[in-house]
């Protein structure tokens, strides 16, 4: 039989089915929901206790889940606890509702086992589309299999999911670009190109398990590097290699023990400490809670990222210099737009396709650009464009 007469009876008994159940032929918008399984019930096996729209199915003998639902949307972030993730899921929940899809929201307490299962809960639900910023980029190489083999196209969110050919889009900051302003900002603020020096710097960075830790360290690294090879900066501790300034996890109080374990050891004589490289602001909060009691020279250079509103009010205490600002809302419009797009079956915009190699593909990308905050520019990036009332910062 050909392909062509083949294909002639499967759409003709598609046709069928469709007219059968009153459903629409046409492609389902991102707006208009017209999928088969929904308004028939007819593919739709299991029940969805949050879905108002889906009563109780009988189970006996059915499918294990439900087919790929063109409205319903997963997102699993790693955890609630930092504000940024808390803010990321709640601005993108609220925007892609308004764009007329349900959205299942997860938070995986930074466990990879939490995390694994909530996605297969949202795949067994019937996802189509699942955005996941993952605990630990290497950890869901099965379960991604299991969405790919279900038709679920799966979008990294902020951090990149290696080691798996499932995963099929990525959007993101610039990472390598968000290292490098915190490397210029320490650059600029010790006029490492003028002054004598030498200055004394220490490192702090992510958790090892998150791609974007690296990518981070190595933008900062790239500036300052040069000068810690010229001996303008010196790391005092020695501890620069990735391995040893990763912090788990990103924890705050990691962070926090290992710069009392450094103070102690490296600068109790009263040896100055000029500028301390955090890769975030969790790590960079540890940072000065240690200072505040174990440290009283000149205050030194502190790095961070996400502007979160302890760490903004920290810059403006004058206790941390600066942030990354990764602006939430222009990466949730982003992610609304890529997410519609793979609904309507378009090509979403994508602005990257050779940087994020995962260990098996360069997976295709959308990277928005990060800016700096400090004390001098916060009102206009942060006030002015209304994403903090001086209230939140205050
Ligand atoms: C994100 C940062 C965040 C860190 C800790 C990184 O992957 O890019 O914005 O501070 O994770 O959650």
């Amino acid at each position: 039989m050909g392909k062509r007469f083949l294909s002639m009876i499967l759409s003709a008994s598609l046709l069928l089915m469709l007219s059968l159940c009153g459903c629409s032929s046409g492609k389902s918008t991102a707006k208009g929901s017209n999928y088969l399984g929904r308004q028939s019930g007819i593919l739709d096996f299991t029940d969805d206790p949050d879905d108002p729209d889906d009563p109780a199915k009988p189970t006996g003998g059915g499918r294990p889940g439900k087919l790929p639902d063109e409205k319903k949307v997963g997102i699993s972030f790693p955890t609630k606890d930092l504000m940024r993730w808390d803010q990321d899921g709640d601005i993108l929940r609220k925007e892609l509702a308004a764009e007329g899809y349900t959205v299942v929201l997860n938070f995986a307490d930074n466990r990879v086992d939490v995390q694994t299962s909530q996605i297969e809960s949202q795949i067994s639900e019937g996802c189509s589309v699942i955005v996941v910023a993952p605990v630990d980029g290497n950890a869901l190489g099965t379960v991604l299999k299991e969405a790919k083999q279900k038709g679920v196209t799966v979008v990294a969110y902020d951090r990149l999911i290696m080691s798996t050919a499932d995963v099929d889009y990525y959007i993101s900051f610039d990472n390598y670009l968000t290292g490098a302003l915190q490397g210029e900002y320490i650059r600029d603020a010790l006029s490492l190109d003028s002054a004598a020096g030498p200055f004394n710097l220490e490192i702090f960075a992510g958790d090892a398990g998150d791609n974007n830790a690296a990518s981070f360290y190595n933008g900062a690294m790239d500036v300052l590097s040069p000068y810690i090879d010229s001996g303008k900066l010196v790391v005092v501790s020695g501890q620069k290699d990735f391995n040893d300034v990763a912090t788990a996890a990103w924890k705050t109080d990691l962070a926090q023990t290992r710069m009392e374990n450094l103070l102690a050891s490296f600068y109790s004589d009263g040896t100055q400490l000029d500028a301390v490289l955090c890769s975030n602001d969790s790590t960079a909060l540890g940072v000065t809670n240690a200072l505040a009691s174990n440290y009283t020279g000149k205050y030194p250079v502190i790095t961070g990222q996400d502007c979160d509103k302890a760490n903004v009010k920290n810059i403006l205490a004058g206790w941390q210099s600066m942030s990354v600002f990764k602006d939430t809302r222009t990466m949730a419009e982003q992610t609304v737009r890529m997410v519609s797009d793979i609904m309507e079956g378009k090509a979403p915009e994508i602005n990257d396709t050779a940087t994020y190699y995962n260990g098996m593909k360069n997976v295709p990308a959308y990277l928005c650009t990060p800016v700096y905050v400090d004390e001098s520019n916060y009102k206009t990036i942060l006030i002015d464009s209304g994403f903090y009332t001086m209230a939140d910062i205050t």
